[in-house]
């Protein structure tokens, strides 16, 4: 069967969804794999490396000819219309913002695998493309912040006079999150973190950062360990309990997210305010609405404070920034999904196992991801809009629409 690996469109992606790693792993799995020219370019990895694995160069993808189309960001509605009925496609959908191509896609006959639906169980870890991008965003966090931070992160005692290690302050202690304090903490800063899961206080604990415990009266645990949103008023109360601890920090980086939601708001302009002059704000949640308030995808925003500003950034297509790295933990991922529904030379999707029939999003024709096919009947036969509630803190327009691959994915 004829894989292809395609060379990503969208703007600012530097990732490839192969890499000669896993172009043999495929090919001694008895598959034909086919590779765009110049897909792995921008990760560092030519063609003839591609070549010299096992695989075939094509100008362009002959889309119509592919069993097995593997890709990196949500395809577009043209390339899913192109697709052979019965063809599989592995990748990031984003279901809940690329409601088009998904229907594309159902309705062109493919069975399609979003990465970010895999089940977050043990057996599935190495095919978790949201843990191993997420790793990868956490630590280019720290790095961002490091390179607009105008002091040194580690403690320096010297005949010149000693100076302080920085400060950083990490909210939300998922995967990003973790990495983060982990990166912070080898880069010698002084590093706390919050989260709501009860879990969170010894991760954080494991990693070398302290806990802030804010007794916000219980852990906000959902169903499978994952975070739940928090009541308005516990949220507002959160965002007073942390001010302080803001206020003192150097460096702050937020990666909080609740699936199926929109970012929390943790950090208002206000609390942003508070911090000294030259102090980073990095919010790696800012392609999906953002923890803090004014920021920006894709943008730096200086907050202006007594002496200075404080840079507010939004992080965006962090793991694309570090392309070679994130590529081949993400093309593992790949491999290993694709390697878990192919025998003998040929993918035949086993749907009794719950990481095959979890990742699904269509087949026959249809949307078979229950929250991705209500949300797209919800938007055929629109309901009453109910009156909107009022605000605490306000979020740029923009901000507030924007939703997550895997906030709408769960
Ligand atoms: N394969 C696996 O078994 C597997 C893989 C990855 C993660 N996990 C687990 O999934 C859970 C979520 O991890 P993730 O990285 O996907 O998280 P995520 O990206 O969904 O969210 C990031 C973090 O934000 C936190 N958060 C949400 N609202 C917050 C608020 N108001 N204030 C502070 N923090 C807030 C969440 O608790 C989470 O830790 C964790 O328990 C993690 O250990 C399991």
């Amino acid at each position: 069967m004829r894989v292809g690996v395609t060379r990503e469109q969208r703007a600012g992606e530097r990732r490839v969804a192969a890499t000669p790693e896993t172009v043999e792993q495929l090919t001694k799995l008895g598959l034909e794999v086919v590779v765009e020219k110049g897909a792995g370019v921008e990760s560092g990895i030519s063609d003839a490396a591609y070549k010299h694995a096992g695989a075939t160069i094509a100008p362009t993808l002959a889309l119509g000819k592919l069993d097995v189309l593997l890709h990196v960001r949500p395809l577009s509605e043209t390339t899913a219309k192109a697709l052979r009925k019965g063809a599989v496609t592995i990748g990031m959908a984003s279901p809940s913002t690329e409601l088009p191509t998904v229907t594309a896609l159902a309705k062109s006959g493919v069975t399609s695998f979003a990465l970010e639906l895999i089940p977050r169980i043990s057996r599935a870890q190495s095919m978790d493309a949201l843990s191993s991008q997420a790793l990868v965003g956490g630590y280019r966090a720290v790095i961002e912040a490091i390179a607009r931070y105008p002091r040194f992160f580690p403690l320096y005692m010297t005949a010149a006079g000693t100076i302080p290690p920085a400060k950083v302050l990490v909210l939300g202690a998922g995967v990003a999150g973790l990495q983060a304090i982990g990166t912070a903490k080898r880069l010698g800063a002084r590093v706390s973190a919050n989260d709501i899961r009860a879990a969170s206080a010894d991760e954080v604990r494991s990693m070398g950062g302290t806990f802030i415990n804010l007794d916000l009266d219980a852990a906000a645990e959902g169903t499978g360990g994952y975070a739940k949103e928090l009541a308005e008023d516990r949220a507002k109360r959160q965002r007073e309990l942390l001010a302080p601890h803001i206020a003192s920090s150097d460096v702050l980086i937020t990666t909080a997210a609740i699936p199926g939601r929109a970012a929390p708001l943790l950090v208002t302009t206000d609390m942003v305010k508070g911090m000294r002059a030259g102090s980073v704000v990095i919010d790696l949640a800012a392609e999906s609405g953002g923890n803090v308030e004014g920021v920006v995808a894709g943008k730096d925003t200086p907050v202006p404070v007594d002496g200075g500003t404080v840079t507010l950034v939004g992080l965006k297509d962090a793991p694309s920034a570090i392309p070679s790295d994130a590529s081949r933990l993400y093309a593992k991922n790949v491999a290993n999904l694709l390697a878990l529904m192919t025998a003998d030379g040929t993918v035949a999707p086993d749907y009794t196992d719950e990481v095959v029939s979890g990742a699904c999003l269509t087949r026959d024709g249809t949307i078979v991801h229950e929250p991705t096919a209500n949300a797209l009947a919800e938007k055929r036969a629109p309901a009453k809009k109910a009156p909107a509630k009022k605000a605490t803190a306000k979020r740029p327009a923009t901000a507030a629409k924007a939703a997550t691959t895997r906030k709408g994915a769960n």
